[in-house]
């Protein structure tokens, strides 16, 4: 049986699994920083690059206990290199290169985009490719067409804000704690999505496979402002009924244009299957409506659950259609932070 401890740490989570070739997490450690960054309303870069420092070993230590393995027992080392944020992504390339050096076992890169989208084929255990692909998180908004597990084309992507940023942001403008995609869908559940129309950006072009989500952060603020006033300073504070309507408002417009796109991906791939993944697939609303469309165009749909959808090392199981294909790394591999490699 082919062992694989995946390492992941691309954002603000350390997290370390052992997986096997059928896809099985052995063991499976998450060390969340939220609370690390909760008051600066949003991931500090350096902050979470120190963490990692902290806790990649113990992770991975952990993880190696739990999944009752040793280095020993494992035969590659896997790690997400790439995209992310630069100082948070060395830690973890570090952390594997350490571990092969030591081991001698062979290394293997891991896309944290293309594994978001692989989550769904873990989770449901069935064949998900062909597919288009569904990113919303924190940094990335992205659509693939996804022709098997290490053949991924980029469909296109958000052109300012990644849907979970604009979350965050929102949250800290409606005075509610980070992470805000969390605590922006538990306020819109006590509101109207209809009383206020947020602005739909791009949703109505057809000729673009892009988002657009700052826009909709600047008309959340210039609605707390109030009519007729410029500085934020004028505004006077919302009700409790006033922030669950914006944040009702906002989460719909987000959601219209996630499920808007997604569907164009598919009607001009002409495939029949949706992965979606990443923190934001972790939404109510957004899993509802996904659910709706996949209903009335009759296309599949995979939706892992919430622990497989936010930052995990599970889906690095990814890994292992590398390992089956010989796609190994040499020791000179770098991190590549930006969205496309
Ligand atoms: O994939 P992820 O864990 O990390 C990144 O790679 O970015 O995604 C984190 C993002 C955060 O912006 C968070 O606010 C958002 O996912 N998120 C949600 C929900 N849960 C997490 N957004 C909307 N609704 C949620 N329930
Ligand atoms: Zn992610």
């Amino acid at each position: 049986m082919t062992l694989i401890l995946t390492i992941e740490s691309t954002c603000d989570e350390t997290a370390a699994a052992v997986v096997n070739e059928k896809l099985e997490a052995l063991g499976s450690v998450v060390a969340s920083q939220d609370e690390l960054h909760q008051r600066f309303g949003g991931v500090v870069p350096e902050i979470a690059s120190r963490a990692h420092v902290e806790r990649i070993l113990p992770v991975i230590d952990e993880t190696l206990q739990r999944a009752g393995v040793r280095l020993a027992d494992l035969d590659a080392i896997a790690v997400a290199n790439m995209p992310g944020l630069s100082g948070s992504l060395l830690v973890g390339l570090s952390a594997a290169k350490g571990l092969c050096v030591a081991t001698g076992l062979p290394l293997i890169a891991i896309n944290h985009l293309q594994a978001h989208v692989y989550a769904c084929k873990i989770a449901s255990g069935e064949e998900v490719f062909p597919c288009v692909g569904l990113i919303a998180s924190g940094g990335h908004s992205n659509l693939y067409r996804c022709d098997g597990p290490t053949d991924f084309t980029p469909l296109g992507g958000t052109i300012d804000d990644a849907a979970g940023e604009a979350f965050d942001k929102v949250a800290s403008l409606l005075g509610l704690p980070y992470p805000g995609g969390p605590s922006v869908s538990r306020a819109a559940e006590r509101g109207d999505p209809k009383k206020i129309r947020f602005p739909r950006p791009l949703l109505n072009d057809d000729s673009r496979l892009a988002f657009s989500f700052s826009g909709l952060k600047t008309a959340v603020r210039y609605r707390l402002i109030g009519p007729g006033k410029l500085q934020d300073s004028e505004a006077s504070p919302p009700s409790e009924q006033e922030i669950a309507d914006i944040a009702a408002g906002f989460q719909e417009a987000v959601v219209d244009c996630l499920v808007g796109k997604a569907e164009l991906a598919l009607k001009q791939s002409g495939y029949r299957t949706l992965c979606v993944g990443g923190g934001v697939a972790a939404n109510g609303r957004l899993r509802e409506r996904l659910e709706q469309s996949a209903a009335e165009h009759g296309h599949r749909l995979f939706i892992p659950p919430m622990s497989l959808c936010t930052d995990n090392a599970v889906m690095g199981a990814i890994a292992v259609e590398r390992f089956k294909a010989g796609k190994f790394e040499s020791l000179e591999l770098d991190v590549f932070p930006g969205q496309e490699r």
